[in-house]
Formats: C-alpha cells, sequence, structure tokens
C-alpha cells in the first residue's frame, strides 16, 4: 500500500512528509468535514501541500465545503487519478466514484479497496499532509481504516456537549487502543459571539473539549466559534479560511494549523501498513 523510506510515507505516485492525519469524531454533525476542509486551507496557506480524501461513505461532504466543481479525472489507459484541486489542496472523494442516483450499500471490503486504491493510484505528487475525513463513530469501518493506516495519527473534532464529547471519548479510547496517536482535540462551536455586543453564549455548554483532553491526557488544539458565515461558506464552497481570513475562526484554524505544525514527525519504518490481499475489489 505504501512505504515508509527517510521518515516519509512513499506512495505509488506520491509521498507524505509530514503528517497522515485522520480526522475523526463520535458522532455526526459535529463538524467534522468543516474542520478538516478548513484546516487543508489554513496548512496549504502556510506554504504546505495538502491532500485530502473524504472517506465518510455516511455523506460525502468535502468537495461541496471546499467548493470543487471539477471532475476527477482518470487516465484512460493507465487508470491513474488526478485529484481534483481548490486553493492548491487536492481532493479526492469515494461520492465521486458512486452514481447518486444508485446509492451504494458500503461494507467495510468495498471502503478499504476504494482506500487502497486512492493510496495507490492517486497521483498525488508530493504531499505533507494528507487528512482522511473518517465516517463518525467507533464502528468497524473506522477502525479497520485506522487498523490498515498504523501511521494515520488521530484527530477528534467534537462540540462542548456532554453527549458529543462522551462519544468522541469513545473515539479517544480507541486510538489508543489501536496504538494510534492521538494529535489533539479539537473543540467546535465552543461559543457564539453576538455581533451587536460581542457577549459569548455557551450554546453547546463550555470546555467539553478542553475536559475531554484532560481526560485522554492529550493537547486541546484549538476552540472554534460557531459562526453564521462558516454555515453559509460551508454551503457555497467558500472555506472560511480563504473567504475572511482574520476573524475569530480563521484566526483560530490558523493557529491550529501551526499546532499541527509544531507536532510533525518522521514516519516510524517498524510499522507496516495492512495490505488487501487480492487488491481493491477483491477482500
Ligand atoms: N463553527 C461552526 N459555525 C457554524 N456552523 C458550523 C460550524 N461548524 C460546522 N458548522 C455547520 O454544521 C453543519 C455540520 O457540519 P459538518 O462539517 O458537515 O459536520 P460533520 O462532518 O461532523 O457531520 C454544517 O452545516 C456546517 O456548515
Ligand atoms: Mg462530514
Ligand atoms: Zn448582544
Amino acid at each position: 500500500m505504501y512505504e515508509i523510506k527517510d521518515g516519509k510515507i512513499e506512495l505509488e505516485h506520491g509521498s507524505i512528509s509530514e503528517g497522515l492525519i485522520a480526522i475523526a469524531s463520535g458522532k455526526g454533525g459535529v463538524g467534522k468535514s468543516t474542520v478538516t476542509a478548513n484546516l487543508a486551507v489554513a496548512l496549504q496557506n502556510q506554504g504546505k501541500n495538502v491532500g485530502i480524501i473524504d472517506a465518510d461513505v455516511h455523506g460525502f461532504s468535502i468537495p461541496r465545503i471546499i467548493g470543487i466543481e471539477e471532475e476527477v479525472k482518470v487516465e484512460q489507459e493507465s487508470e491513474l487519478i488526478h485529484p481534483a484541486q481548490k486553493m492548491g489542496v487536492k481532493v479526492i472523494s469515494m461520492g465521486s466514484f458512486v452514481n447518486e442516483k444508485n446509492p451504494v450499500i458500503w461494507r467495510s471490503p468495498l471502503l478499504l479497496g476504494a482506500l487502497q486504491q486512492f493510496f495507490q493510484d492517486v497521483v498525488w505528487d508530493e504531499l505533507d499532509y494528507l487528512l482522511l475525513d473518517l465516517p463518525p463513530g467507533t464502528g468497524d469501518m473506522v477502525l479497520n481504516i485506522m487498523q490498515k493506516l498504523p501511521h494515520a495519527r488521530t484527530l477528534i473534532v467534537t462540540t462542548p456537549q456532554v453527549t458529543a464529547t462522551n462519544v468522541a471519548g469513545r473515539v479517544g479510547h480507541m486510538a489508543e487502543k489501536m496504538d494510534s496517536e492521538i494529535l489533539g482535540i479539537i473543540e467546535n462551536m465552543a461559543y457564539y459571539e453576538c455581533s451587536e455586543c460581542g457577549n459569548k453564549e455557551y450554546i453547546f455548554g463550555k470546555n467539553g473539549g478542553k475536559e475531554l483532553a484532560k481526560l485522554l491526557n492529550v493537547d486541546l488544539l484549538g476552540q472554534l466559534p460557531l459562526m453564521k458565515h462558516v454555515r453559509e461558506g460551508g454551503d457555497k464552497g467558500n472555506p472560511v479560511v480563504e473567504e475572511a481570513n482574520n476573524d475569530d475562526i480563521s484566526r483560530e484554524f490558523n493557529k491550529i494549523a501551526e499546532e499541527v505544525i509544531k507536532r510533525k514527525k518522521e514516519f516510524d519504518p517498524s510499522l507496516e501498513p495492512m495490505d488487501l490481499k487480492g487488491g481493491p475489489g477483491q477482500a
């Protein structure tokens, strides 16, 4: 599937030098995809080369959030796949390969086969970071992906709400069990600041992400506010970091990107990625 050489992940058609990051959440709707897309843009703005694999089969949303209209290009003979790009970020969504009118029943082997194909057949070139938008929760698909990619570190997105941090905690414990290093916690929808008077309201509770970070003994990388234009930007394909890059949330995204970069490290050559026997589609 890939190899580690000189501390880098060597892919068939590219490499990853600083981080393979799986973005996880306990449940859907907490902003995992919004965070993935904006973090990618923030990293790219800091001079990094970034790719995203949209692997959340419960709702592919990265292309919509980041604003990708072009189709993924597949070369006829070689079947190599050229990712779509926006603001330099390369994006592959499993959703691009399925027909919207014929729902695919995603099971683990199918997802893993597609994932393996993306590592092998996508022309990524030289990436610093590859972000993976995982399905939410701790189901077998997530487990299988993490097992297959032992070099992936996990970034957990949660809202401060207790019900959200509880399920996010399960993701944390799963990552620990699988020996996937937790890169940190991102608390999304941490507060709402009134545009009239600047008063902060803690709509989903206060500091739940911070407490989760303490519980798991990992770092809280940032607390992102709830803002109307984040939702609007996501609907229109204008990630907020690109749209309005000097508001509270963009500054926080840029800070999170810096924190991620600070934690870059060489990939461990003693770990082995898992390969599917027989290749994609035959598992
Ligand atoms: N910080 C935020 N402020 C306002 N809206 C947000 C914020 N984060 C996410 N959203 C909105 O919440 C909804 C769910 O976000 P999404 O990223 O799709 O969640 P997930 O991937 O976890 O299911 C989207 O409509 C998105 O625009
Ligand atoms: Mg999502
Ligand atoms: Zn007010």
